[in-house]
């Protein structure tokens, strides 16, 4: 059973569809919420959820990307983490932290990657005139939101679509999208998950 920790930074509704499906046979539980944010709307979430938490503020550390990231990984390895699972964490990790945890760290993306990595991703792909749009599970590596993909959920963009309107239909997606693939891979299978809203 893999002691899986989850990073937020806002409202933790991908945390909550994660913690809620690491139950039964699942081969993870999440065993620490971490946000760099002490408020984190997803911090109330977990501990309604009975999740241990904790919180590494990056403001404490200023500019020092490395000191925030050594605090983070003192706080893993207290909770004796296995797995990171990073959900609606805005926090841009550096190439060392991303190395210590390679294969062992996921991330999900509101983009059908590689298209529109970063951030405005609901904009970009209105202004593009896409006709489809989804979100992304890949593992995390050096560059950002460019890891193997391991799953993706798409939907129709529709006439009169806004940004609002296009996270609030593809959010449901994600909470389908992102348990499905952490079962999966902690079960060994590397086999990408693909769904269509
Ligand atoms: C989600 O859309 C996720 O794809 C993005 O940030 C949002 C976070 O939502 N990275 P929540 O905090 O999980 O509710």
């Amino acid at each position: 059973m893999k002691r899986v920790g989850i990073l937020i930074s806002g409202g933790g509704s991908n945390m909550v569809a994660l913690a809620r499906d690491m139950v039964g046979d699942h081969p993870g539980r999440a065993k620490l919420v971490i946000a760099n944010d002490p408020g984190a709307g997803g911090l109330l979430k977990a501990n309604a959820l009975r999740i241990p938490t904790a919180v590494v503020d990056h403001r404490d550390f200023l500019k020092d990307r490395e000191g925030f990231e050594a605090e983070l990984q003192v706080v893993l390895e207290d909770a004796g983490i296995e797995m990171i699972a990073l959900a609606g964490f805005m926090r841009i990790l550096t190439p060392g932290f991303t190395a210590k945890w390679a294969g062992r760290m996921l991330n999900i993306h509101p983009s059908l990657l590689p298209k529109y990595k970063g951030l405005h991703t609901h904009a970009r792909a209105l202004e593009a005139g896409d006709t489809q749009h989804g979100c992304t599970v890949h593992e995390v590596t050096a560059d950002l939101d460019d890891g193997p993909i391991l799953g993706q959920a798409r939907m129709d963009v529709r006439a009169g679509d806004t940004p609002q309107s296009l996270a609030e239909r593809l959010l449901p997606l994600e909470h389908q999208l992102y348990p499905a693939v952490l079962r999966r891979y902690l079960a060994g299978d590397r086999r990408p998950v693909m769904l269509d809203g």
